[in-house]
């Protein structure tokens, strides 16, 4: 069976910089594959040929077995699109958004009336789908984007940093959508983020980009895991015994336990995991939590190890001209 997407050797150079710079990876059927990287890293670029918009300079990438550039057709047709920049019409309804998208893809009516239905549902905006688009908020303009990027019954999804610029509670609610669609429907999603907490949440695997290459590419536990370092458990327990210092050292997954002041400090290699198993573990053994606190390993360490610099610090590197999705644009008069 072949691959959602197949990416080999690919390269995309502008006049004035290699945006892409020879970058190879396959993304299984069913997968929520992630590119994390900074501004400017080249992740609007490679989503831009996996998607039809501009052609590779070299190299090739497939879409379910299909050359994006010999069979645009074919491809666009088992593909949703969501753009970095919002591009629902302001003036339509979202029923009307969606229903001129389905008339795009020749969706006959009684078939394109339902699939709106269900998405809309699906989404949350059915209560809301006869209102203007101009009078939503950025998550539910971007939910109303997700839904019609599905209209065709895609079997991938690509989403262009889909919550960047929305509020906290909204970008939560995308995430849990795009699971939610993802266990329904089998569908494959490749999604591109400057986010360290919504790769992790979301991707089983993620492909680092920095300067247009793939410094590194795993799925979020092996990349934490692969820097060594472990997350940490600290505990204020009445009642430590030897006895629970033993069997708390006997688990697979504790790593190492230290004391600090009154506080234990118990090294895991996953605290969500290793948490449940520790606590019934303390209380099988008569001891009693007082405080519990968990220090995850996160991404950005694994950015910092990968590429010796923050994502912040990566961004500020680099000349950021980028308006909109991504492209450079000349301001009238010729200044930038
Ligand atoms: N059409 C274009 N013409 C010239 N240069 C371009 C064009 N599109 C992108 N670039 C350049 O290619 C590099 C990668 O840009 P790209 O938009 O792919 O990055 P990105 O990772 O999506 O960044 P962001 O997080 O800001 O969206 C940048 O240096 C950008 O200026
Ligand atoms: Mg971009």
């Amino acid at each position: 069976m072949a691959y959602a997407v197949e990416v080999k050797n690919i390269v995309k150079k502008f006049p004035s910089v290699t945006a892409v710079d020879d970058v190879s990876f396959n993304v299984d059927e069913g997968e929520i594959f992630g590119l994390l990287g900074p501004n400017g890293a080249g992740k609007t670029t490679l989503n831009r040929m996996l998607t039809c918009l501009i052609k590779p300079t070299s190299g090739q990438a497939n879409i379910r077995g299909l050359d994006v550039v010999k069979y645009p057709v074919r491809v666009r047709r088992n593909i949703g699109v969501v753009s970095q920049a919002m591009t629902s019409d302001l003036d339509l309804t979202a029923w009307e958004n969606l229903d001129i998208y389905g008339k795009y893809f020749d969706i006959p009516k009684t078939r394109r009336h339902e699939t709106i239905k269900y998405l809309l549902e699906t989404v949350g905006l059915a209560n809301r789908a006869q209102e203007l688009v101009a009078t939503y908020s950025g998550g539910m303009r971007r939910r109303l984007e997700i839904a019609r990027g599905l209209i065709h019954k895609p079997y991938i999804l690509f989403l262009d940093e889909p919550t960047t610029g929305l509020d906290p509670q909204s970008r939560r609610v995308i995430w849990d959508l795009l699971n939610k669609i993802r266990k329904e429907t089998k569908l494959t999603i490749f999604i591109t983020t400057h986010y360290m907490d919504e790769a992790d949440f979301l991707c089983d695997r993620i492909a680092i980009v920095d300067y247009g290459k793939i410094v590194v590419l795993d799925s979020p536990s092996n990349l934490k895991r692969s820097i060594g370092g472990f997350d940490i458990i600290e505990m204020l327990l009445s009642n430590y015994t030897p006895e629970v210092e033993a069997s708390l050292k006997a688990m697979q997954f504790v790593k190492n336990i230290t004391k600090k002041d009154e506080y234990t400090r118990v090294y895991v290699t996953d605290a969500a995991k290793a948490m449940p198993v520790i606590i019934e573990d303390i209380k099988k053994m008569h001891g009693s939590i007082d405080y519990l606190a968990i220090q995850k390993q996160s991404l950005e360490d694994v950015f910092i190890h990968y590429t010796g610099k923050t994502i912040r610090e990566a961004e500020a590197q680099k000349t950021n001209f980028i308006l909109g999705a991504g492209a450079p644009r000349q301001f009238p008069g010729g200044r930038l």
